[in-house]
């Protein structure tokens, strides 16, 4: 299994993965570069999982600077997602994992993800404890 992060030329098969996930259309090659662009304003990430060739798991995340905390970053982590046939092989967790470790303690103090009751049992193998409650309000038009 190799990891690496999202290039231009994966962004295709990535949003068929994605659909796994969550509805994902097509993106024509302006709104992959906005996102690209977007993606970088907010020290977004994607790290992408191969086996061989093909795309079998991806992971995002950014970073939110604090003032406070000794002026150290929260990581928020999103869009994990396995391919199917991939599954509970361990991916999941080493996707996560592989990002904490990379990002680091040194300028990190917390993670931080949001995921649905039936994963509880996945982030707590992976080292996560529940904390607090999501709060929501949706703005503008549905996407
Ligand atoms: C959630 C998901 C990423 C897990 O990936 P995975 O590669 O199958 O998980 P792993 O094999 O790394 O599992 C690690 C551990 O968690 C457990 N686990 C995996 N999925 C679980 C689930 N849905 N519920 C409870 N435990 C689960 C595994 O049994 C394993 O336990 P073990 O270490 O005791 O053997 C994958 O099921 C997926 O892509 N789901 C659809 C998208 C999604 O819901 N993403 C999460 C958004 S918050």
């Amino acid at each position: 299994m190799n990891f690496r992060l999202l290039k231009d030329s994966d962004f295709d098969q990535y949003l068929v993965l994605l659909n796994q996930l969550t509805d994902s259309p097509k993106l024509d090659f302006q709104e992959k570069g906005i996102y690209f662009y977007r993606q970088s304003m907010h020290s977004g990430h994607t790290m992408l999982a191969f086996d061989e060739d093909k795309l079998v798991g991806a992971i995002s995340w950014f970073l939110e600077p604090k003032a406070s905390h000794g002026m150290k970053d929260v990581l928020h982590i999103e869009d994990l997602v396995v391919d199917e046939d991939f599954r509970g092989k361990g991916l999941g967790k080493a996707l996560v994992l592989e990002v904490i470790k990379n990002v680091g303690d040194e300028w990190v103090y917390k993670v931080i993800l949001n995921c649905k009751e039936e994963l509880r049992s996945f982030y707590e193998k992976c080292g996560f404890r529940q904390s607090g409650i999501q709060m929501r309000l949706d703005l503008g038009e549905k996407t």
